[in-house]
């Protein structure tokens, strides 16, 4: 698939503010400055479309682009953010799982976990939590122009191991790098596979 059109089209706080539940949507979870904005930007070939920054935190409401004027990517506050106080913190967690909780349209998450690090418990907890909810989920490993293929393949290995410890199978995984555009194929593939099976 080709993304020939990607505009924004509202930032928002609450449920009931979202655009209506009417098109498929894909929602970016993850640690803050995980990459989850410069994914989108890379996705979409717009280098400014998602505020990113070297600093966590910059992405505080959800944020609702419109692609090909067909389907919506939802970008989320980052997960887990010590700076941001407690208060904020603990709206953004709320807001994310209220949304995610009772999204209808949403046909899947996509999860990013930073490919240079071994597993992080934040990661895992939130991931047992989408599996129990049943909120279908795919772990985008992000960054990976950072680290040598050895690192790699170690903590792919270990993030597997820790997965399986409460799935029966590995979940599905795409590589990514917003730096070098890895994985851009397979993730607008697998987009493209599931917008077939919405249903107003
Ligand atoms: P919050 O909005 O704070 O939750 O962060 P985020 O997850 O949206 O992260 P963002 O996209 O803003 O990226 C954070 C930092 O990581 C920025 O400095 C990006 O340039 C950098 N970054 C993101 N993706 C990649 C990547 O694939 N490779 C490299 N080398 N840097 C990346
Ligand atoms: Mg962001």
């Amino acid at each position: 698939m080709v993304i020939n059109n990607a505009e924004f089209i509202i930032s928002c706080a609450e449920l009931s503010k979202c655009p209506k539940p009417v098109l498929p949507e894909y929602a970016f979870i993850g640690r803050s400055n995980v990459g989850k904005s410069s994914l989108i930007n890379m996705l979409t070939d717009i280098r400014k479309l998602a505020k990113t920054s070297s600093t966590p935190g910059k992405t505080q409401l959800m944020n609702f682009f419109l692609i090909n004027g067909s389907w919506h990517l939802v970008d989320l506050p980052g997960l887990g953010y010590a700076k941001v106080a407690k208060s904020s913190k603990s709206k953004w967690e709320a807001m994310i799982i209220n949304y995610l909780s009772k999204r209808r349209c949403l046909l899947s998450t996509f999860y990013l976990v930073d490919s240079r690090l071994e597993p992080q418990k934040i990661d895992m907890n939130f991931i047992e939590w989408m599996g129990k909810k049943q909120i279908p989920f795919v772990i985008l490993l992000t960054k990976v122009d950072k680290i040598s293929k050895f690192q790699l393949e170690k903590n792919l290995t270990l993030l597997k191991r820790a997965l399986l410890n409460s799935w029966d199978e590995v979940p599905e995984m795409i590589i990514t790098s917003s730096e070098k555009k890895t994985g851009k194929e397979e993730i607008l593939g697998f987009i493209e596979q599931t917008n077939k099976i919405f249903k107003v």
